[in-house]
């Protein structure tokens, strides 16, 4: 009868989260959510659909036969956020500790497939202890699946991986290869090869934390995009995120009501830069300035912090920031800063995101160590993604402009639609003393009072080269501004823009260098 079926349903439901009461005790404990209470939090009310709900796994030996609870440890289905609709599948570890067997992947096959064919994002909650070993090689394949499908999406939908727990081997290559990854301190650990391995192969003691915690990756390794203190605040921003992404590469994001920022005076922007170039400041606060109600949500906050990376909106629009930091390392341009800023423009690129650029940059961090890391390659990738991007691209040249991380920071000759400078006098080569000692250095050395000659050589260079009028007379800058009327030309710039399209020439693929 349909009694019957609807009890068998509901007592299901219910009794996945109730029938593990030791498991379920040990999640809250742990400050964890399970499977359910976690899509509860992250969907709209009431708007999940569960798929799968009574599959379990059909694995022989090893006792497997005596344990078959349904869901085989995944929460699956779609639900909506703020009305819009994604694709989710949650861990629950109090199901074989989460591990992913032949069952367990086929239903995120399943969702990962929906979410590619209905163009809607994915989001992955993952609390597991890997594959699961009683399955042996067929776990393991079940990975290959999701990868191989994670590949395919890849600039088709929006891919996010929250880390809500244990993440251990090719597992985190779900988060690797996802947009974005979110990690809870305390709760989540991510690392390829665990403490016990760490130990057995080179005798260093570690511990989870140590090696995979959330800060060692929001600080160290820059695998995760963004931590967050608890499961709540996490679940939260993951909405968030979603807000401002579209639901596949052939929508725009979600447009916000248009809030006057073409015509907004903001006369807090003359005095956050200092006129000295050596002075710092706080990025932020002139991100902060430029964005609608000061609101953006910073991707690694904690890593590379010499560049900072934002979602925001403009005049409704959504944008991508990115912005130099003086206030670490002058602002200079690392290995890390290279990539960090590289992966977000290429996210931006491939959804339709604009991308406004911030610059003050005093060039790459000169030494042997960034040398030997390889700066060539990976300030390359920034380039590359830059010179790649088809977006709308405005950026705005806040103080310092030098050398080749000039041209890197989207310049005009590598495609920036719409070129603003502030009224700075540091657009050039190099800096004035640097250059004079370059140019002038045997005039230098012949002359009877070389520090007079240097000061009067160093004033010609700054006063005819180094204004933003000198490039703007050659086309390389559109308009010098006064910096309170920015928020209102960036934002009649996007506006300007907004139908840009710019087809790129087929291929199979360019080659990034990774
Ligand atoms: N396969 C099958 N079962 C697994 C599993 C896996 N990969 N990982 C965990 N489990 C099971 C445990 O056997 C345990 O089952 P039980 O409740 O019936 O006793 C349950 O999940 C909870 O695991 P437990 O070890 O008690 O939890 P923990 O919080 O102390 O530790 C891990 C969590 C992930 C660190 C630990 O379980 C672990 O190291 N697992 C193996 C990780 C691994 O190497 N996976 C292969 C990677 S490709």
């Amino acid at each position: 009868s349909m009694a019957a079926l609807r009890e068998r349903h509901d007592g299901l439901r219910d009794g996945i989260v109730a029938g593990r009461p030791q498991g379920v005790e040990r999640q809250h404990a742990l400050g964890k959510r399970t499977a359910r209470e976690r899509i509860d939090a992250l969907l709209d009310e009431g708007s999940f659909i569960e798929l799968d709900m009574y599959r379990r796994h059909q694995a022989h030996g090893l006792r497997m036969e005596e344990n078959r609870p349904h869901t085989d440890g995944v929460v699956t289905g779609s639900g909506t956020i703020d009305g819009r609709r994604v694709f989710v599948y949650a861990q629950d570890f109090t199901i074989f500790g989460g591990s992913l067997g032949a069952a367990h992947a086929a239903k995120i096959h399943k969702v990962m497939d929906l979410a590619i064919s209905t163009g809607s994002p994915l989001i992955g909650l993952l609390d597991s202890g890997g594959a699961r070993i009683q399955e042996g090689v067929v776990a393991l394949s079940g990975y290959g699946g999701i990868f191989q499908r994670s590949v395919q999406a890849s600039g088709v939908i929006p891919q996010i991986s929250v880390v809500l727990g244990p993440c251990a081997g090719g597992a985190a290559y779900t988060v690797a290869l996802a947009d974005f990854a979110f990690m809870v301190r305390d709760t989540a650990q991510m690392y390829l090869t665990g403490p016990d391995v760490v130990e057995a192969v080179s005798g260093q003691r570690i511990s989870h934390a140590e090696l995979g915690g959330a800060d060692v990756h929001g600080r160290r390794s820059g695998v995760a995009t963004f931590v967050h203190d608890d499961e709540d605040g996490c679940l939260q921003d993951v909405r968030y995120l979603i807000s401002m992404l579209p639901g596949n590469n052939l929508e725009f994001p979600p447009r916000a009501p248009s809030c006057g920022a073409t015509t907004d005076v903001r006369p807090r922007l003359a005095e956050i830069v200092p006129v000295e170039p050596n002075r710092p400041y706080d990025m932020r606060q002139v991100i902060a300035e430029l964005v609608d109600d000061g609101e953006f949500l910073e991707t690694h906050e904690d890593w590379a912090q010499n560049v900072v990376c934002v979602l925001a909106r403009i005049d409704g629009e959504v944008v991508g920031v990115v912005g130099n930091q003086p206030m670490v390392l002058a602002g200079v341009l690392d290995v890390a800063a290279s990539q960090k800023a590289a992966r977000f423009v290429r996210f931006c690129d491939a959804f339709s995101i604009p991308l406004v650029t911030l610059i003050d940059v005093p060039g790459f961090l000169p030494g042997a160590d960034q040398e030997y890391a390889g700066i060539i390659r990976h300030g390359a990738k920034l380039l590359y993604a830059y010179c790649e991007a088809t977006v709308p691209r405005v950026h705005v040249i806040v103080r310092k402009a030098y050398g080749g991380a000039y041209i890197v920071m989207d310049s005009r000759t590598i495609g920036t639609d719409l070129s603003l400078a502030w009224p700075t006098n540091e657009v050039a080569v190099m800096g004035a003393e640097g250059a004079v000692n370059v140019i002038f250095r045997k005039e230098l050395a012949a002359a009877g009072d070389p520090a007079a000659l240097r000061s009067e050589l160093v004033a010609e260079y700054a006063e005819q080269l180094m204004h933003p009028h000198y490039a703007a007379e050659r086309g390389l800058v559109d308009d010098v501004i006064d910096p309170v009327q920015t928020r209102a030309v960036v934002a009649q710039g996007l506006a300007m823009l907004r139908n840009k399209r710019k087809p790129s020439p087929q291929r199979k693929h360019g080659n990034v260098p990774l």
